[in-house]
């Protein structure tokens, strides 16, 4: 399987959000990457239920939700409503995680899991068998643009290990700091979906970074 890309709309320019949501709609990207914080979780705030809405009108491809809020459950619903197809929650928000990976599949959804770069990698032993995707943070989540925690490796080399281990059936997410100078060891450590918002927003020509990193 091929790397799957996923443009983290964080970054883009809201004012000609239409525009960008066609960008990544004729790209070689995968998914839509939505990042929602609640300034308590995470010390920001980002979007919500209607700028999802707005993308969710125009954009061709699935929409990867991942949300850095506190008791995520309460809004499972509207995001399926809305059309989101993968849904990861923090590890570190959820008290019951297993009871919300499981309502997240019941909705129909696959359930990702998000560690914080702090939050070890064994954590995830009692919870793989039933994760859809692991999503690894490379910075602590909040902001887009920051710089690439050299950590991640070890750890998604980690994770990998631990998805053996059990046979699990799970794909592993990297969001934060990535561009092109990292994602081919990314990919070597066992990365599957990689998430770019600044690398890509942010240069002259994005189609051409979505498919130089599609093309790693
Ligand atoms: C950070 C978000 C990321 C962010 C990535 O909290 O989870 O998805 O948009 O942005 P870059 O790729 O710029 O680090
Ligand atoms: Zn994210």
């Amino acid at each position: 399987m091929s790397v799957i890309i996923a443009p983290s709309m964080l970054s883009a320019d809201f004012g000609i959000l239409d525009q960008q949501v066609e960008m990544v709609n004729n790209s070689r990207a995968d998914w839509f990457h939505l990042d929602i914080m609640d300034g308590v979780f995470v010390p920001n705030i980002s979007y919500g239920f209607p700028i999802i809405k707005a993308i969710a009108k125009i954009a061709k491809k699935p929409m990867d939700a991942h949300l850095m809020i506190i008791d995520p459950d309460r809004y499972f619903e509207n995001f399926r409503e809305l059309g989101v197809e993968y849904l990861s929650v923090h590890y570190e928000a959820c008290t019951h995680l297993h009871r919300s990976i499981e309502r997240i599949k019941s909705l129909g959804m696959k359930a990702g899991v998000a560690l914080n770069p702090h939050t070890p990698a064994h954590m995830l032993h009692e919870i793989i068998s039933d994760t859809d995707f692991v999503l690894v943070m490379s910075v602590n989540p909040g902001f887009g643009g920051q710089s690439f925690i050299e950590n991640t490796y070890n750890k998604i080399r980690k994770i990998k290990e631990i998805i053996k281990d059990h046979s699990a059936n799970c794909l592993i997410e990297i969001d934060g700091g990535v561009s092109i100078s990292n994602a081919s060891k990314l990919i070597e450590a066992g990365a599957d979906i990689l998430v770019a918002g600044n690398s890509v927003f942010g240069a002259s020509d994005p189609v051409k970074v979505i498919s130089d990193l599609k093309c790693i």
